[in-house]
C-alpha cells in the first residue's frame, strides 16, 4: 500500500482563505479589523522565523498584527507589564509571547498573565481546563490543525483507536482531549511506555509528537492507519518528523508529510483563533 499524502499547505490555504473572507465581512460591520501582538524576547532565529511568517499570515488575512520586539535581557518585569498594556488594549484580539523565553524569565508566569480570552495559543491553564471539560476557550493551534486534518480523512472520528505519541502541554496532552471529545480510544504513550510499538500497531489514528527524528518506523504502523507526524526536527539531512517516511508510506492509508503537513496548518490555526476571539469579545 501506498499512503495518501494529506495536504496540509493546501488546507491550510483554504482555511486561511476562508477566514480572510469572514474578516472582510467583519471589518465592514464592526469598523475594525481583528488584531494580533506578537512578542518575541531576544533572537533565537528560528523564533524569528516564526514570527515574521504569523505577521504575514496575519496581515493577509486583513487582520492587523502588532509585533513586539524585545532584547534578550529584557526582565520579567518588562515582559510582564507588555503583556498587561495588551490585555487592556481593546484592538489586540489575540496575544501571543513566542516561545521559548530566554531562561531567565518564568515562561509560566507569563503565560498566566495572559487574558485567557485573549490567549489564542490556548496556553494558559484557563484554557487548558476549560478543553478538559469541553467548555469554550481556546485550543492550542498545533493540535488544532491536527484535528482538522484528521476530520477531512475520517469524516466519523468516533470509536477509532487513537495513540498519541508524547505528552507535553502543547501537543500530546490537548491532542488527547480533543481525539476523546471526538469519542476516540485514545491512549498516549511517553517515554517511559514499556511496548509503544505495541499500542501504535493497534491503532486507526497515529499523531506523533515527540521531537525525536524519525521514532516511528513503518512496522509500528496498522496496514491503513493514518498518520500526523508534528515532528519538525532540524537535521543534517534538513528537515525530518517523528515519523520515518519513507517505511511509514509503505504501510499508512494516509499520511502528512514533513515539512508541508502540520506545519502549516498551526498557523492557520492561529489566524482562525484570532478570528473567533474578535467575534466572542464583539458578541
Ligand atoms: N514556539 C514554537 N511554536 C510556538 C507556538 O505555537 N506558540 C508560541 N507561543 N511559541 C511557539
Amino acid at each position: 500500500m501506498t499512503a495518501t499524502i494529506i495536504d496540509g499547505k493546501a488546507h491550510a490555504l483554504a482555511l486561511r482563505t476562508r477566514i480572510a473572507a469572514h474578516v472582510a465581512t467583519f471589518r465592514q460591520s464592526t469598523g475594525r479589523a481583528p488584531g494580533l501582538a506578537v512578542v518575541l524576547v531576544g533572537e533565537d532565529p528560528a523564533s524569528a522565523v516564526y514570527v515574521r511568517n504569523k505577521g504575514k499570515a496575519t496581515r493577509d488575512a486583513g487582520m492587523e498584527s502588532f509585533e513586539h520586539r524585545l532584547p534578550a535581557d529584557t526582565d520579567s518585569a518588562t515582559l510582564l507589564a507588555l503583556v498587561a498594556s495588551l490585555n487592556a488594549d481593546p484592538a489586540v484580539d489575540g496575544i501571543l509571547v513566542q516561545l521559548p523565553l530566554p531562561a531567565h524569565i518564568d515562561a509560566q508566569a507569563v503565560l498566566l498573565a495572559i487574558d485567557p480570552d485573549k490567549d489564542v495559543d490556548g496556553f494558559h491553564p484557563v484554557n487548558a481546563g476549560r478543553l478538559a471539560i469541553g467548555a469554550e476557550g481556546f485550543v492550542p493551534c498545533t493540535p488544532l490543525g491536527c484535528l482538522m486534518l484528521l476530520q477531512d480523512v475520517h469524516p466519523q472520528l468516533s470509536g477509532l483507536e487513537a495513540v498519541v505519541v508524547g505528552r507535553s502541554n502543547i501537543v500530546g496532552k490537548p491532542m488527547a482531549q480533543l481525539l476523546l471529545q471526538q469519542s476516540c480510544t485514545v491512549t498516549i504513550v511517553h517515554s517511559r511506555t514499556r511496548d509503544v510499538a505495541a499500542h501504535t500497531r493497534r491503532a486507526d489514528i497515529v499523531v506523533a509528537a515527540v521531537g525525536i527524528p524519525h521514532f516511528v518506523k513503518g512496522d509500528w504502523i496498522k496496514p491503513g492507519a493514518t498518520v500526523i507526524d508534528v515532528g519538525i526536527n532540524r537535521t543534517d539531512a534538513g528537515l525530518v518528523g517523528d515519523v520515518d517516511f519513507a517505511s511509514a508510506c509503505g504501510v499508512a492509508g494516509a499520511i502528512t508529510p514533513v515539512p508541508g503537513g502540520v506545519g502549516p496548518m498551526t498557523i492557520a490555526c492561529l489566524i482562525r483563533n484570532t478570528y473567533v476571539s474578535a467575534c466572542r469579545r464583539d458578541a
